[in-house]
């Protein structure tokens, strides 16, 4: 047993130590609804509880490979709403960055295609999006790239942007990873690391799509599991040293800062100001 307690002092006490050195995150769309972006699965606010307007089979359809192929306005009427730039990182991004600042974070795994991580200013080598992000696209036919403007310009009038390259009319998709695609190449190295991994934060994510919920399990048994979330989800609670935390990540990070003390609350407050 590595944790006093299952508990924030017990925490707090366990990260600023020199024995946790390695601390992985993993992040879902909870840790941005506080910026204004609604998550999936939450009953009422949930993006998949408010798709009426599109029409769409099933909610998940949206984000469907084989459907967007067909049909890709559903999404592109989505993606006006949903597309970075409008929204301002939270305090749990800052957190993340903080812990950058600190040395100890190793590499933060994220769901969310907000590319919030980076705008919070966490290093881009310690954030792996593992369902991609909104940062690049490319044709769905003939995978070349297409121009960000032009992108921008598309998504800000929900019109479905069309490849340019000779010959081609593919249909463009941002670089985010749709249901029936795989993970970045890179993903299988990038777990392999969570053998070397001392402390497990678990942020804002139902733990519902794999292979990404699965990383929970690949921590060594001995690494405490800390889930900070609205409702408790995954099999977190059934090792000796899994603590949940059901709370807003927000305030639970706040609670953490001030508990570490050495002035962790004054910079933390001082990175997300900035
Ligand atoms: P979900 O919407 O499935 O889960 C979000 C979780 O965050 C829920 O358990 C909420 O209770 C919790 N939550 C919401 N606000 C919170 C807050 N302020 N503080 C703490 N917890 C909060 O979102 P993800 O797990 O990220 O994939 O969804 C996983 C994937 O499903 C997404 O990456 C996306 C989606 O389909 C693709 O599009 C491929």
């Amino acid at each position: 047993i590595v944790l006093e307690g299952r508990d924030i002092p017990s925490i707090a006490k366990f990260l600023k130590s020199d024995e946790c050195k390695n601390v992985f995150l993993m992040v879902g769309a909870g840790i941005s609804t506080s910026a204004g972006i609604p998550d999936f699965r939450s009953p009422d606010t949930g993006l998949y509880a408010n798709l009426a307007k599109l029409h769409l089979p099933y909610p998940e359809a949206v984000f469907d490979i084989r459907y967007f192929s067909q049909n890709p306005k559903p999404f592109y009427t989505l993606a006006a709403e949903l597309y970075p730039g409008y929204y301002r990182p939270t305090i749990t991004h800052s957190f993340i960055r903080l812990l950058a600042e600190k040395g100890k974070l190793y590499t933060c795994f994220s769901q969310n295609i907000d590319t919030l991580e980076r705008r919070a200013g966490v290093p881009v080598e310690k954030i792996f999006e593992a369902h991609g992000s909104f940062a690049t696209q490319r044709c769905i036919k003939c995978k070349t790239e297409y121009p960000s403007e032009e992108m921008m310009q598309h998504v800000k009038k929900a019109e479905v942007p069309h490849c340019t390259s000779e010959g081609c009319d593919g249909v463009v998709k941002p670089d985010i990873v749709f249901f029936g695609e795989g993970l970045p190449d890179t993903f299988e190295s990038a777990i392999r690391n969570l053998e070397e991994a001392d402390l497990l934060i678990i942020m804002g994510t139902s733990l519902t799509v794999y292979p990404f919920a699965a990383l929970r399990s690949m921590v060594p048994a001995k690494c405490p599991r800390v889930l900070i979330n609205l409702d408790r989800v995954g099999d977190i609670g059934a090792r000796a040293d899994d603590v949940a935390l059901l709370m807003p990540c927000d305030e639970a990070v706040r609670k953490l800062c001030d508990e570490i003390g050495d002035g962790w609350t004054e910079e933390l407050e001082r990175l997300w100001a900035e």
